[in-house]
């Protein structure tokens, strides 16, 4: 049997970091550059980390699907004393923002030291001048106690903006480096910067570093802050069960964050091992009927006297294509799962109720969404080291004049993944692989769908 490929083959051309020029200026960092006893080592620019490490028998190494290795070059691109950066946040908040904000601004100006880092307000609108938001100063006494706090210093919102705006106030300003910290919709934003910089011949190192709770950034085996989410999500499910266990017919319902993909809904169960189902948008369930989720609840209050349900909020998409749902969108254009009519909670926890008081079965449900609350706390000890390398690795890789790349990182190696490769693919969970099976394996959940 052939297994399916992690990805879809693409042309050696798209895994191709764009590189601003030759890198003349040596590194102020002082590594080894051979291996020597207690030294760590430059990154050789020639270094590889393959994209799939799984092979069937008799199958050829595929070299030309992988990235670029991410850390230190010998020469760089960017003369320091030359070289002021920017840093900008977009989209959604996630655990950790401003510790990879800390983190840059301490390697950029104590390890390169270069001539000053700026701070872009509120998203791509601090890159638009028209929008007025002035850009501020970072040192060492703007973040040092920084990283203590979720949320991000520098302010986030949703949305476009013209990327030749966004670049004439680069240019204004003399930055050369321009760190770009979001998910998805942000990564698209940054490479149209990058795209504007390159056919107005502008040497400007455009570099991202994915964030999403939802971990659903492709190539990058989790983003940070995602560990966080999930411990977070674990205590709402901890006490859902609590609350189910202690009740006649006890069933704890408990919606996570999770818009396209339902990887905080899964890891969170895993972690739990007390839910009985979990429903994610990338696998299809029905309510109704004797595969159904109503007729699996009976069965479960039949036998064990309760149940713990997690539902991903992107399961809310079938709410929205039964009433067309565009006008429940954000800035961005995204589906807004908690907006009322989309909001699967409540819609579950009502056919739930309804279900059980027409088969004259008293339950008792408590509903649970712990909402922002996984989203707006900072960083765990785990994710707090995440940041830290994703990061330092970001500065490296566009003081050596790396562009419209973001950070990944890819069986445990930091890499550069150009951005349009990124952006050509959506990582979600395939129901067919582990990730999913380890799911129903742990809930024993069937197959809510015939
Ligand atoms: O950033 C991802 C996310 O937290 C999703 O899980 C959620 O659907 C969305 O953001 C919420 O968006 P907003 O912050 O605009 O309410």
């Amino acid at each position: 049997m052939t297994r399916t490929p992690s990805l879809v083959p693409r042309a050696a051309a798209a895994w191709r970091v764009s590189s601003l020029g030759e890198c003349t200026v040596p590194s102020p960092l002082g590594l080894a550059t051979e291996k020597s006893a207690g030294i760590p080592m430059y990154t050789p620019d020639d270094a590889r980390v393959l994209c799939d490490v799984e092979l069937d028998t008799g199958e050829a190494i595929d070299r030309a699907h992988s990235f670029e290795k991410a850390g230190p070059r010998e020469r760089i691109f960017f003369d320091p004393s030359k070289t002021r950066a920017g840093i900008v946040t977009a989209g959604g908040l996630c655990p950790g923002i401003n510790n990879v904000i800390r983190s840059l601004v301490l390697h950029l100006l104590h390890k390169y030291r270069i001539a000053g880092v700026l701070g872009f307000r509120y998203g791509f609108a601090g890159l638009d001048d028209a929008c007025g938001y002035a850009p501020i100063d970072l040192g060492l006494e703007e973040v040092c106690h920084v990283h203590a706090r979720g949320g991000t210093m520098l302010g986030t919102s949703r949305g476009k903006r013209e990327p030749a705006a966004m670049l004439d106030a680069l240019v204004a300003r003399g930055i050369n480096c321009l760190f770009v910290i979001g998910g998805d919709g942000t990564m698209r934003g940054a490479h149209a910067i990058g795209e504007e910089a390159k056919r107005r011949g502008v040497p400007l190192a455009v570099v991202g570093v994915p964030k999403t709770i939802d971990n659903d950034v492709p190539f990058v085996d989790k983003t940070f802050g995602f560990e966080t989410a999930v411990s977070m999500a674990k205590v709402a499910i901890d006490a859902a069960h609590t609350e189910a266990i202690s009740a006649l017919n006890g069933i704890g319902l408990v919606k996570l964050m999770g818009r396209e993909a339902g990887f905080i809904a899964a890891h969170a169960t895993l972690a739990s091992h007390d839910v009985n189902a979990c429903l994610v948008p990338e696998v299809p369930y029905d309510l109704e009927g004797e595969h159904g989720l109503l007729a699996f609840l009976e069965r479960r209050m039949r036998d064990r006297g309760h149940a713990v349900v997690v539902v991903a909020e992107g399961c809310g998409r079938q709410l929205a294509e039964a009433q067309g749902g565009a006008e429940h969108r954000d800035a961005s254009g995204n589906l807004r799962f908690a907006a009322g009519e989309l909001d699967i909670g409540p819609h579950l926890k009502h056919a739930i109720e309804a279900h059980f008081a027409e088969k004259k079965v008293p339950i008792t449900l408590k509903y649970i969404d712990p909402s922002y609350m996984i989203r707006g706390v900072p960083a765990n000890a785990i994710d707090a080291v995440f940041c830290d390398e994703l990061a330092r690795y970001a500065a490296h890789a566009a003081m050596a004049g790396k562009t419209d790349v973001m950070i990944g990182r890819w069986h445990r190696s930091f890499t550069h993944v150009p951005l349009g490769l990124a952006l050509s693919e959506k990582k979600r969970i395939d129901p067919g692989k582990e990730l999913w099976l380890a799911v129903t394996e742990t809930t024993g959940q069937p197959r809510f769908t015939p």
